[in-house]
């Protein structure tokens, strides 16, 4: 979702602000702004597009000041133009303000104001914040800061905002509800983003501002002054240390993050495992689930929470944690729980899975389920995220910040975290023979070497990718474990390739589906030897049997199925409930080569954002 930048201190803000709102071009965005403050007073400049654009459009313009307010926009309300763009002044153009997420009611307000003589520039809910600040300070005689407190009151909806006064030079007032902010603190200056990427080259300490809370920050003061948007009661900042190192944010010598990240999986998945799993001994080590888990493991039932590809891997969850540990598990998107009136038990165990920590659904999800008396638990990748902090227990997945839009690495290590709860209640519910668990962890432990095998499709993958790039339609087909993993593999090709395509449990293909089959139709079968092989084959052959193309993952070794398709990409054999691990990477490779062969902008693919923080 969008990015907002802010800083104070005593060197130009405008590079850094750039350099910052390039950090957060990951995020998805479709135009981009900034407000320079200082003795020149307020300078707003914003464009639809990219930084690039933004960029190009001030080259003569005058972008002094030390302090100032970035933000590349997500439309919410109102087309993405110039004019919807942010910053957004007040009416007298003394304050600017960047918001991420949506704000409720800002009708009502605009309303108000408007028969109270304002008029407004954009379509945007974000402007009626900038109006409502300079309001409240002109009504209550506050300073900037207080008069932000005030208004953030009367507001509804959840945000991330930052804001500048012409009045008040030298403060950068910052304050969220609902979408992440965190504070960089330099030597004599602050830098305020959306997450710690534009802060990691600048500092290392930082504070994660809490929901509800806001920061003022003044240039020279030792530290911001955080206090709580309801009753404005200051509390000392929570200072840490950024966890990430700055090389896993550059491509590496890869043409797009989505590759880079598809090909370090062997090295996420060994990171997630890290520590955790003894292959030796069979045992697995949860730090962060140590509280709760014997409460945990006597628990009647899990559910899990999610929102498109973590939610395929919260279906993988269900399969391996009934299959492993007979734990009985119910996967929801998250976007349907809320609103389906779920029957939540105290002392249920509520599993959100997240990559970002920041899913606006899964975050009410959580919630709702927290209210309801359920234990609350978390797989995140982003450490100090939303939903890290708002869970009692929880495990990171370790994979290091995943800049393409589109998941990859994020996936395969919630799955290896998935693996690993399974593992880790099998062994204490004794719900596998302790030789089996051995084995299985065993095999846990070869899967970045098998998926390090897998990568070498590369060329295959390239090769059909060639074909797929040249169709409107695909399905995707699979059965048992491979299922979810056919779910993922569309989502994957429809997300960077724009080209319409179906995830289908195999089964399912003959009760609708297939009549959809003719010649111009190409089904990509997850085919690899799993207990349903010989189901998956009947799939491959009424496919066939109808003219459609046949594109299939099988096992190497498996001539038979091989023979039967178009083509086929052979993965390496491995356990079945391990199997999910190898057959997704062909499809992430597949997609990643349709989209580049397409020339789509890979790692920043339309209408999408890293992360959704609104609902
Ligand atoms: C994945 O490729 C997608 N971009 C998207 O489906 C994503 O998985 C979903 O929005 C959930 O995000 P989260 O894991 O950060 O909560
Ligand atoms: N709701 C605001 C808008 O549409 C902010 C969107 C965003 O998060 O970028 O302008």
């Amino acid at each position: 979702m969008c990015g907002i930048v802010g800083y104070v201190g005593k060197q130009e803000a405008y590079p850094l602000i750039i350099g910052g709102l390039r950090r957060l071009e990951y995020r998805g965005y479709d135009s981009a702004g900034v407000a320079l403050g200082g003795e020149k007073g307020l300078r707003v400049y914003k464009r639809r597009g990219k930084v690039d654009d933004l960029e190009t459009f001030v080259e003569k313009k005058d972008v002094t000041g030390t302090i100032g307010i970035g933000h590349t926009r997500w439309a919410t309300h109102g087309v993405p133009d110039d004019r919807n763009a942010h910053p957004h002044l007040s009416h007298d153009a003394s304050i600017a303000v960047v918001h991420n997420g949506i704000i409720e009611n800002f009708r009502i307000l605009k309303t108000d104001m408007e028969s109270r003589g304002h008029t407004f520039l954009s379509d945007t809910d974000t402007e009626v914040v900038a109006h409502l600040i300079e309001d409240v300070r002109n009504a209550a005689g506050v300073p900037f800061p207080e008069a932000v407190r005030l208004a953030l009151k009367e507001v509804v909806g959840a945000y991330a905002i930052a804001a500048i006064s012409a009045d008040d030079p030298d403060t950068l007032v910052v304050a969220r509800k609902g979408s992440p902010l965190v504070i960089g603190i330099g030597e004599d200056e602050y830098l305020v983003a959306s997450d710690a990427s534009p802060i990691a080259e600048h500092t290392r300490r930082v504070v994660y501002l809490d929901d509800g809370d806001m920061a003022v920050i003044r240039c020279g003061a030792e530290n911001p002054e955080i206090m709580a948007i309801d009753d404005g009661v200051s509390h000392s900042p929570a200072i840490r240390e950024i966890e990430f190192k700055l090389e896993s944010l550059a491509k590496e010598g890869y043409s797009h993050f989505m590759e880079k990240e598809i090909f370090e999986q062997p090295k996420t998945i060994r990171d997630s495992m890290r520590g955790r799993l003894n292959p030796k001994t069979g045992e697995v080590k949860l730090g962060g689930l140590s509280d709760y888990f014997n409460k945990l493991a006597e628990a009647e039932r899990i559910v899990i929470v999610a929102c498109g590809t973590s939610f395929y891997a919260g279906i993988l969850g269900e399969y391996l944690i009934e299959r492993i540990a007979g734990v009985h598990v119910e996967v929801e998107y998250a976007s349907e729980y809320r609103y389906r009136h779920p029957l939540i038990r105290k002392g249920d165990f509520v599993f959100a899975i997240s990559q970002s920590g920041e899913t606006a659904d899964t975050l009410a999800a959580i919630r709702l389920a927290k209210e309801a008396g359920a234990y609350a638990f978390g797989i995140c990748n982003v450490v100090g995220s939303s939903i890290a902090r708002e869970t009692v227990a929880g495990v990171y997945t370790h994979a290091g910040p995943e800049i393409g839009v589109a998941s990859t690495k994020a996936f395969t290590a919630q799955v290896t975290v998935l693996s690993l709860i399974a593992l880790a209640l099998a062994r204490r519910r004794r719900s596998l023979p302790e030789a089996e668990l051995l084995r299985l962890a065993k095999e846990l432990d070869s899967v970045p070497d098998k998926v390090a095998a897998a990568l070498e499709t590369r060329s295959a993958c390239r090769e059909l990718a060639e074909d797929i790039s040249q169709l409107r339609d695909v399905y995707y087909l699979g059965r048992g474990v491979c299922y979810p993993v056919a779910l993922e593999g569309a989502l994957k090709l429809k997300e960077v390739s724009y080209i319409h395509a179906e995830g289908y449990p195999a089964g399912e293909m003959k009760h609708g589906p297939i009549a959809l089959i003719d010649e111009n139709m190409a089904v990509v079968t997850v085919a690899p030897l799993t207990e349903v092989h010989d189901k998956i084959l009947g799939s491959i052959q009424e496919v066939k049997a109808r003219k459609g193309k046949v594109y299939a993952i099988v096992t190497e070794g498996d001539t038979e199925t091989a023979a039967l398709a178009d083509r086929s990409v052979a993965i390496p054999q491995i356990d079945e409930l391990f199997v999910p691990f190898v057959a997704v990477i062909p499809l992430q490779l597949i997609s990643y080569f349709v989209a580049v062969l397409l020339g789509r902008d890979v790692d920043r693919p339309r209408n999408l954002a890293k992360s959704v923080t609104v609902e």
